[in-house]
């Protein structure tokens, strides 16, 4: 598919980003082109996530910068309580962030685990990718290097997440010193997962993404999931495409299941059925349907610019979506599960 020209792209980049259709994966295939920016939610974070990386696209068509900028909303935004600050705490109350981000052109990244204090995990995973020789910083080291670069130490516990946290472990034991809450809200059943990937294609056609999270509620300290994993939670070749996972992390990392998505459309399968096919053979390797109690959801979007999102479970209310911005304006693609209940 033919690259816009820089002019074209100046002209399109203006066009009806407030306007919002729903379309389904067939009728945006034929119309997508880059560049774009996707991320994998919907009608509400959508444009708060994909605007301001638009705009940077618009102006500078770096694509580093604009997936950073996306990312950077939602680990800033304390009403989100998945990724950055305002995540919601391990099982001692401390916020870790996980996040990592890649580059196509070069097959460069970076990515940062269990990171604590720091309220934008995705720039720190940029500066280890683009500042050091290594791939992985975590913990405290991934903390001392993101000082080192000039990013205040600041606390990412916000009211919101410590009393979610107080009600989880109040309700967690009756054979214990704790009382539970009179309303009940995070009883040890419900685990909150969260977690965003942002995408994208420049004019040139390099593409780049990250994932950010900070990861599993109440995990024990130190666990780390799929998001900063590469090849698990992200991945992105600039021959054929990128892709992202949200939801279980374990599973994704069992299945390597962004790069599984990647090689998939490179053995010529569009981005939604290499979504689905991710989703399968988590399906497949836990022995069936009838096996499966988590969601893991895939986003990706091929070298052409088409995008695809599908997860394992759906239901009436909820079914997987993605949002995007190309020549076209704000679109929310509407994706599907394999198990329906
Ligand atoms: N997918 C986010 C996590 O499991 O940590």
């Amino acid at each position: 598919m033919k690259p816009l020209n820089r002019r074209n792209f100046l002209q399109a980049a203006g066009i009806g980003l407030s306007a919002t259709f729903i379309k389904t994966s067939k009728s945006i295939a034929k119309e997508a082109n880059w560049p774009i920016v996707l991320c994998s939610r919907g009608e509400e974070w959508g444009p708060k996530v994909l605007e301001p990386a638009w705009e940077l696209l618009r102006r500078s068509d770096n694509i580093l910068d604009a997936v950073e900028a996306g990312a950077n909303v939602v680990e800033l935004d304390p009403e989100d309580t998945s990724v950055g600050y305002g995540g919601l705490p391990n099982e001692q109350g401390v916020v870790q962030l996980d996040a990592s981000i890649m580059y196509g052109p070069t097959h460069n990244c970076g990515a940062v685990a269990a990171l604590e204090n720091i309220k934008t995990p995705s720039s720190v995973a940029r500066l280890v990718m683009e500042r050091s020789d290594h791939i992985y910083l975590v913990g405290q080291g991934a903390k001392q290097f993101a000082l080192m670069h000039g990013f205040k130490e600041e606390n990412l516990l916000t009211d919101k997440a410590r009393i979610a946290w107080l009600k989880w472990k109040e309700n967690l034991s009756d054979k214990d010193d704790w009382f539970p809450p009179a309303d009940g809200d995070y009883s040890a059943e419900k685990r909150p997962t969260g977690t965003i990937n942002v995408l994208g294609i420049n004019s040139n056609g390099e593409i780049a993404g990250i994932t950010t999270t900070s990861g599993l509620a109440w995990k024990i300290p130190g666990r780390i999931g799929d998001s900063p994993i590469i090849g698990a939670g992200l991945y992105v070749d600039n021959e054929v495409g990128a892709a992202g996972a949200t939801g279980r992390g374990e599973e994704v990392i069992r299945t390597l299941g962004s790069f599984f998505v990647v090689e998939q459309m490179r053995a010529g399968k569009s981005p939604q059925q290499a979504c689905e096919a991710a989703c399968q053979r988590i399906i497949d390797i836990n022995g069936g349907a009838d096996k499966v109690d988590f969601n893991d959801k895939f986003v990706a979007v091929n070298k052409q610019g088409e995008v695809g999102c599908a997860s394992i479970l759906g239901t009436k209310e909820w079914q997987p979506k993605l949002a995007f911005i190309n020549k076209n304006g704000f679109q929310v693609l509407k994706g599907r599960s394999l198990i329906n209940r």
